[in-house]
């Protein structure tokens, strides 16, 4: 019975088939196939069943889903992990039912699989292509170790609102940046062959637009301009693509009316015909069947026609295509036609993943050791936003830890930590116990901790933030970890308010009236909201995100200097949640400022600018920019600066390249990043750094999707440490 599918298949000569193309191969599998086993390929199931124990009896529910696995309905699952789990599972796929085709297993493997690294918004912070690569291959060597074969990720959507929590998930604000970082994502978990049982299809996610939910909040509707998709949504997108990813997301959330499930133009016109996307795309969680909800679609069997329709080849947890789709196929030849390619497709994937010719391909591995992988990157993703000259912490110091994160094993790990075990970190009090004094202060939240619960903060009880700090007070200084819980950001987890907690603000209060020095080491999925006291009153500040498994060690490390402060900001972090959206590279307003009198682009009750900017952070010692040169080169510009180590250790600084563009007919932002490079420097040393601007980086696409070259106008280079801060450089293009 094992392999039926590969006996049936290859009955014309098993070594011929061997060696057919894999176009081939695919013709010969759907050739055998009954209209409902094509549309059970484009049906996906979340893990319904313990596969390793006995068939289910009395649930009916569960004994659907068996049934329809048996009969060929289910070609791909999530959520079924563990070695033992998926070759079980597998085993029903290949010898229960008529043909054997083996099942593709999904998972969300976002930072890490049981080695968690930091949340992917703080690995974008390092911007260290090379590293973020090297960390989803490291999480692709686990996860595949452990039966799984493709992972939800990477999340690729632009935001410019902290408030919406799934900011957690992606590269931050800007297309330059999250496309390089899509591609390095991509390359990790894909490698260079996906039949290569170490590797994992990626998916580019959530298409299009889901980071552009109305006024931050999960799963609402988007608003965006023509100009916003072709110029900050889709570029990721198509930087993934080209990298090869395997499988693309629909969004959840619907813009210009359309949810995007059902967006014929986003998936067949701009991924499929303009970016030349060939692979799989997939529903998001039950996305088919919320168009009914959206008022979009009048019932599932609506929903699945319209989905069909767009494009989208499987339906992950709706049950309309497995409950619709024979029979919209015998109503319609074209619906019949379209199962036929998407079912085409799945079998493609799961020819290149390899499973056609051995369905436990990914069942056979050791697990390997990622954790210094997962240091590493922990290590490179936190950021230094303010520090007064008390870091890195001097051996001799006496260094007093708290705050709710200092012990933290859970919170810390991140929000999608489906495989990880609980309480599975290394805290930063475990990482110096023994040489700085812990404390602990009032929890920051009670009760329940899980993925799909809303969190409960402890908004009133602060009696142990005064014992912490009575017990410390004797130190030179105070280490305060505060900041959010990995379940307050991530799915579902939009704040309106983005401040420290009433909780932890005291324990700051009390910190500070001390006279130490304070150092806030702040956990966090998003950039949040420190009031002007905080901000001044800490003398230094480092921005810890949610740094994974082995954050205790490597933010330990950055803080007494072992080593260096390395992350910038991917994303703007404003003074208050007023200003969101906000963002480095907004369009110029036609009344700029400041005047004396109220008429112009302005707040009365804040400034305009942020707390902190896009690409910044600090080092442990300063460098200093100068001698900016730019040259026309035949591809476009050579830029060259000087940067300098003015300080008394070695360390590295993000040179970062940002244009900006007037007079050419279009607005364009008022600085795009377009380049960046890591220098490393000794101290008292300098280099010349190179930076390339191609022409073709000029271009802009205009409402209507139409490439717009940049002729003419003036062209502003601009090299810095930030998007703040730099050197410009001026020229007009065709005065
Ligand atoms: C919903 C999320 O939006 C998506 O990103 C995830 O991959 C799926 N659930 C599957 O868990």
């Amino acid at each position: 019975m094992r392999f039926k599918f590969l006996v049936l298949s290859l009955l014309p000569g098993l070594l011929a088939a061997q060696v057919k193309p894999v176009a081939a191969r695919v013709d010969s599998v759907l050739a055998l196939m009954t209209l409902q086993e094509l549309v059970g390929q484009t049906n996906q199931y979340n893990g319904f069943w313990n596969a390793t124990g006995p068939l289910p009896v009395g649930n009916d529910w569960v004994e659907q889903r068996v049934r329809a696995l048996k009969q060929g309905g289910v070609g791909s699952v999530l959520n079924v992990a563990g070695v033992n789990q998926v070759r079980a599972l597998q085993k029903v796929a290949i010898e229960e039912t008529r043909l054997g085709i083996p099942l593709i297993f999904g998972l969300d493997v976002i930072h890490g699989y049981q080695t968690l690294t930091p949340i992917p918004l703080a690995e974008a912070a390092s911007w260290d292509l090379e590293a973020i690569q090297n960390s989803a291959r490291a999480a692709a060597r686990e996860a595949t170790a452990d039966g799984i074969n493709w992972t939800f990720a990477p999340m690729v959507d632009i935001s410019r609102d902290p408030r919406w929590g799934r900011v957690m998930e992606g590269a931050g604000e800007d297309p330059y940046l999250g496309s390089r970082i899509a591609e390095a994502r991509v390359r990790g978990f894909q490698g260079d062959d996906l039949s290569d049982p170490s590797t994992l299809a990626a998916c580019l996610k959530h298409f299009a637009g889901y980071g552009f939910a109305v006024a931050g909040r999960d799963y609402h509707t988007t608003d965006y301009s023509a100009h916003t998709l072709y110029n900050w949504i889709l570029p990721p997108f198509e930087a993934g693509v080209k990298a090869g990813a395997a499988t693309v997301m629909n969004a959840f959330s619907a813009a210009n009316g359309i949810p995007a499930t059902g967006d014929s133009a986003l998936v067949w016109g701009e991924l499929r015909r303009r970016m030349g996307f060939t692979g799989v795309v997939v529903s998001d969680w039950g996305s088919m069947g919320e168009m009914i909800a959206h008022g979009y679609a009048a019932d599932v069997r609506d929903a699945a026609h319209r989905a069909l329709i767009a494009g989208c080849d499987i339906d992950m947890e709706s049950d309309g295509y497995l409950r619709y789709g024979v029979e919209l196929a015998r109503r319609n030849p074209a619906d019949s036609i379209r199962f036929r390619e998407a079912a085409r497709r799945i079998l493609s994937l799961k020819f290149q993943l390899g499973l056609m010719d051995d369905p436990y391909r990914y069942c056979g591995a050791s697990q390997p050791d990622v954790r210094t992988d997962a240091y590493e990157m922990a290590v490179k993703s936190s950021v230094l936003l303010k520090n007064s000259g008390v870091l890195p912490l001097a051996s001799g110091l006496r260094v007093g830890l708290t705050g709710p994160f200092a012990a933290e094993k859970n919170g810390v790990l991140g929000n999608w930590r489906v495989s990880a075990k609980d309480q599975s970190a290394q805290s930063l009090a475990e990482a110096v116990a023994g040489t700085w004094t812990y404390a602990a202060s009032s929890p920051h939240s009670v009760g329940q901790e899980a993925f799909h619960a809303e969190l409960t903060l402890n908004q009133t009880d602060t009696r142990a933030n005064d014992a912490a700090i009575k017990a410390l007070r004797k130190h030179d200084v105070l280490v305060l970890a505060v900041g959010e819980h990995g379940y307050e950001s991530g799915e579902g987890r939009s704040r309106a308010s983005l401040r420290l907690s009433a909780v932890q603000q005291d324990l700051v209060r009390k910190a500070l009236a001390t006279g130490k020095s304070v150092v806030l080491v702040v956990y966090a999925g998003r950039p949040l909201v420190l009031e002007p006291w905080i901000q001044d009153g800490a003398a230094a500040i480092l921005w810890a995100w949610q740094p994974g498994t082995l954050g205790g060690s490597a933010l330990a490390d950055v803080l007494t200097g072992r080593r260096e402060a390395y992350g910038r900001l991917p994303m703007t972090f404003p003074r208050s949640e007023g200003q969101i959206p906000l963002s480095y590279d907004g369009y110029a307003t036609g009344r700029p400022g400041p005047k004396p009198e109220v008429f112009w682009s302005h707040y009365t009750d804040e400034p305009n600018e942020p707390a902190f900017p896009f690409g910044f952070g600090l080092s442990y010692t300063s460098f200093a920019y100068r001698d900016l040169e730019v040259t026309p080169s035949p591809e476009g510009w050579s830029a060259t600066v000087t940067v300098r180590n003015n300080g008394t250790r070695a360390g590295s600084d993000v040179v970062q390249l940002y244009v900006g563009r007037q007079g050419n007919g279009q607005l364009y932002p008022t600085k795009s990043l377009k380049g960046f490079k890591r220098v490393i420097l000794e101290p008292g040393s300098e280099a010349r750094v190179r930076l390339e601007l191609p022409r073709e980086a000029l271009t802009q696409r205009d409402g209507q999707g139409r490439t717009v070259a940049f002729t003419r106008g003036t062209l502003t280079i601009t090299v810095g440490p930030n998007s703040r801060e730099g050197l410009t450089w001026t020229t007009t293009l065709n005065p």
